[in-house]
């Protein structure tokens, strides 16, 4: 979604700003704007589409002098996208200029008000409600007025502002919506995510709720709402800057698969390592063997593809573990008024850790009494400093929009809950845990191998470039493995793309094939493959085009199949591990056939921050 940079210091602003958004576009945007301080006045340059028109408009920021300044990629949600409605805004006399993330709830009411004491807006956005409350409030205090104004906000805002008025001094302010500050050797920088500060500093400081900060070329301080200043400690971001850049491949999506079998090894073996002599150690977790035992039922929540590795989830504790899993979209949970049973746990998953509705599902279980453990990759998220527990994927900086590698990760890490608690419950005995163990450890290679088999995906996946619909059928883990595989598809290729259990077709779906539809079949659970392919016959007799992804020895699924996949044998828990990589494959070649933005799908975003 949106993404805001800003800078105060000796260089000149411009350049940095721009730079630093160019870090953010993985994150999806549809127009981005500057504004910079010349020494007399606040200069801006906005612009609808890609970064680039920025940068030509500016000269590469030539053309906008100043060395302090805000900077905005907009994902629109009050108003089309159009370089009116990009950020930053003005207030009435260009002399304080904002950047917003996040959405105002109350913005029509403030807008009333506002227009009523003679205000006159010029855009549609939420956020000029808030350029022109400061204004309103101002008398000469920055700090006091952001206050003022953050007893009138609603919703969820991290603001960059400046102010003419005080030419040395860039602020920020959040509430639901993450912000950084870090140095730079040279002055300070503020973003909404670490990739923009990467160059400049791997110690930043997370801005908490209903924090403001004031950056100065030299300093920075930290206050509350009751203008009380703060102490913080810095944290250390552990990435490799090379991690979050392309590194010779073509698309992010295509390095970041590359890179699943080091994601799924850093998460098994961690520093702190997951299998110690033999047994699971979850020590995040932070339960005894007698609270593991008395969990009555979990509540995984996620959305998109988080979501589908909860559905696996749900299959895989089920089976392995025996206690009772409710998964849910969070943007269905958080509404649906949940019964939250004693002893239960809820998990909330999520890669950027910001999701706006999982962190209100994480919020509700919490205010409900439940324990929550977060699945996170992002480290220092929202998500992960507020669960009770978090218990990270190692995936490292994803930024293709599409997720595989944190995906991967989430997979993993529900894997190695389910054995700990189907051990530490006599679910299954230590012979069952160390063929786990063995079959868990042999995953990174198996989809090394995979992973190098692309060309024949991709040789496939070309004749299907011009696909209206393509379904994805499956029973079971097979089934939440569809749903991935569907959502890989659809959301990059832009090909229309359903998941369905496959016991489902009969009940309306069927009455969609036509001839020559794609429906990609998955098959890794040996007792259901002669249901599946029951249906594949049912799909293929009405003149479908059948693709399948099945298990290495599986060759009866070839009388029904027009076209087979194999994956390696593997414990049918973990077969979504390597299931999913042939089907990720098929949809980035889809798209890269099509030539669509792989990397930065239309209307997508990569972290959701508003609900
Ligand atoms: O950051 P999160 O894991 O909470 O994000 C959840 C979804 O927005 C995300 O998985 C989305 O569906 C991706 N585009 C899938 O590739």
């Amino acid at each position: 979604m949106c993404g805001i940079v800003g800078y105060i210091g000796e260089s000149q602003a411009a350049p940095i700003l721009l730079e630093g958004l160019a870090k953010l576009e993985y994150r999806g945007y549809d127009s981005a704007g500057i504004a910079v301080y010349d020494g007399s006045q606040i200069n801006m340059m906005k612009s609808v589409g890609r970064l680039k028109v920025l940068n030509e408009l500016t000269h590469d920021g030539e053309t906008l002098p100043g060395t302090l300044g805000i900077g905005h990629t907009r994902w629109a949600t009050h108003g089309s996208p159009n370089d009116v409605n990009a950020h930053p805004h003005y207030n009435s006399d260009n002399t304080i200029a904002v950047v917003h993330n996040g959405i105002i709830e109350n913005y029509m009411k403030l807008r009333k008000r506002l227009t009523a004491h003679g205000y006159t807006f010029i855009s549609e956005t939420d956020t000029e409600v808030v350029a022109h409350l400061l204004d309103y409030y101002y008398k000469g205090n920055p700090i006091e007025t952001i206050i003022k104004v953050m007893h009138r906000v609603e919703g969820s805002y991290a603001l960059g502002i400046i102010f003419k008025d005080h030419p040395d001094e860039v602020y920020a302010v959040r509430k639901d919506s993450p912000l950084i500050v870090g140095h730079t050797k040279d002055g300070n920088i503020l973003a909404s995510d670490v990739p923009a500060v990467l160059k400049y500093t791997r110690n930043v400081y997370f801005i908490e709720n209903e924090e403001i900060v004031r950056l100065s070329k030299t300093d920075m301080k930290f206050y509350n709402v009751d203008e009380e200043e703060l102490e913080k400690e810095a944290t250390t971001i552990e990435w490799d800057v090379s991690a979050a850049e392309k590194g010779g491949y073509e698309h992010y999506m295509l390095k970041e698969m590359y890179e699943q079998p080091k994601a799924v090894r850093d998460t098994i073996s961690p520093a702190d390592p997951r299998i110690v002599n033999n047994k699971i150690e979850i020590s995040e977790l932070n339960m005894t063997d007698e609270e593991i035992c008395s969990i009555h039922k979990l509540y995984i929540v996620a959305c998109g593809s988080a979501y589908h590795a909860g559905v696996t989830g749900k299959y895989v504790i089920e089976g392995l573990a025996r206690i009772p899993v409710e998964v849910d979209l969070a943007s269905e949970f958080r509404y649906r008024d949940p019964i939250y049973e004693k002893n239960s746990m809820a998990i909330i998953i999520s890669q950027s850790g910001e999701t706006a509705d999982s962190l209100a599902a994480l919020r509700d279980a919490k205010a409900h009494g439940i324990k929550v453990l977060g699945i996170v990759n992002v480290v220092g998220s929202s998500i992960a400093r507020e669960a009770d527990s978090v218990m990270y994927t190692w995936a490292g900086p994803e930024i293709a929009v599409a997720t595989t590698k944190a995906y991967s990760a989430q997979l993993i890490a529900l894997y190695l809950l389910a054995m700990k608690f189907a051990y530490t419950r006599q679910q299954i005995d230590d012979n069952e845990l160390q063929t786990l163990i063995k079959d868990l450890r042999k995953l990174p290679e198996q989809m090394e191998l995979l992973l190098n088999n692309k060309e024949k995906i991709q040789h496939f996946a070309n004749r299907y470039i011009a696909s209206r619909d393509v379904f994805f059928i499956g029973r079971g883990i097979d089934y939440a493995i569809s749903l991935e595989g569907s959502l890989k598809l659809k959301e990059i290729s832009y090909i229309h793309s359903e998941a369905y259990a496959a016991g489902e077709l009969k009940h309306g779906t069927i009455s969609l094939i036509e001839e020559g539809t794609l429906v990609a079949a998955v098959l890794t659970q040996e007792q259901l493959y002669k249901k599946t392919i029951s249906n594949m016959v049912e799909v293929k007799s009405r003149g479908a085009f059948v693709l399948a992804v099945t298990n290495t020895g599986n060759t009866e699924v070839e009388k029904a199949a027009d076209y087979v996949i194999y994956i390696p044998q593997t414990n049918k828990y973990f077969a979504n591990s390597l299931a999913i990589i042939p089907l990720q494959l098929f949809g980035y070649y889809v798209s890269l056939g099509k030539g669509c933005d792989i990397d930065k799908p239309r209307n997508l975003a990569k972290s959701v921050t508003v609900e």
